[in-house]
């Protein structure tokens, strides 16, 4: 198994916070620990460079607690950006910081017409976008994932709000692999998923609910929650090389390794 290199976009969580809830994982009446969330996320950042790969920052602005989930900050693809556009009036803000970064980066910028909450709820799986939809993004915006990006995109219907992003729900391991929790999606979306990916590893609840799911992998090392103990094994089964973190308390928040961490993708030659 062959790792490729990855670009990465992050955001240092120095304003983490839990004041509000979007999500059944937010109670905004239990402390955080916000230096706790600091440490946590700089072990992430570390693997990713002990890796060998390159991890960007954008800076955090005060206020934004949520900004720290970089994996909401746009779509990139090629060289392209999609900006986001939040459904929740609290994480609105973010939206145009992280379109000033890429624009700033040099990425080929496009609008959001709906709501959309990039690699959040949009992930490439070989030649396949997958789209979220149910919870946040909007399905009208998958027809415009795939009039930007062209690549044929794949509606993905959640149904369980506890995995209301795709990346809590499924996670891309390589150009021909995915692994899922089948319950979070609906019965004709999981019909589609054992079409595309006869081969997939399925999860199980106990894995999802410590968000194993909002793993990254480069196609070798998949780095995930050091608490899904059984996808892990799994991995390890098909090969994979796992790498356990703790982020428990970015978890308050709903989220895990993956919404801390937006791809980059340059053009193709370079992916
Ligand atoms: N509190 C954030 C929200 O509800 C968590 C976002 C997690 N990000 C992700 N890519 N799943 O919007």
């Amino acid at each position: 198994m062959d790792a490729t290199r990855q670009r990465f976009l992050m955001c240092r969580p120095t304003y983490f916070a839990v004041d509000y809830a979007i999500n059944p994982w937010m109670d905004p009446s239990a402390p955080v620990d916000t230096d706790l969330a600091v440490r946590q996320w700089e072990r992430l950042r570390q693997v990713y460079l002990d890796l060998g790969h390159t991890v960007e920052e954008i800076a955090p602005l005060p206020g934004l607690p949520d900004m720290v989930f970089a994996a909401n900050g746009g779509t990139v693809i090629d060289g392209r950006a999609m900006a986001v556009q939040f459904r929740d009036p609290q994480r609105a803000d973010e939206a145009p910081a992280y379109r000033a970064w890429f624009e700033g980066a040099g990425f080929e910028m496009y609008d959001p017409k709906h709501v959309n909450e990039g690699e959040g709820d949009v992930l490439l799986a070989g030649d396949h976008l997958l789209a979220g939809t149910g919870f946040r993004t909007a399905h009208a915006s998958h027809a415009q994932l795939q009039e930007v990006f062209g690549y044929p995109v794949i509606t993905m219907q959640l149904v369980d709000p506890r995995f209301y992003h795709l990346d809590t729900a499924l996670s891309v391991l390589d150009e021909r692999t995915v692994a899922y929790l089948p319950e979070a999606f609906s019965p004709g979306s999981q019909a589609v998923l054992r079409r595309l990916f006869p081969d997939a590893v399925h999860a199980t609840m106990a894995d999802a609910e410590v968000l194993g799911l909002n793993a990254v992998s480069d196609g070798r090392h998949v780095v995930l929650p050091e608490q899904a103990t059984g996808l892990a094994a799994k991995l390890r089964d098909r090969g994979y090389e796992t790498i356990g973190v703790d982020l428990s308390e970015l978890r308050r928040a709903g989220g895990g390794p993956k919404c801390c961490t937006l791809r980059l993708r340059q053009g193709k030659a370079s992916q």
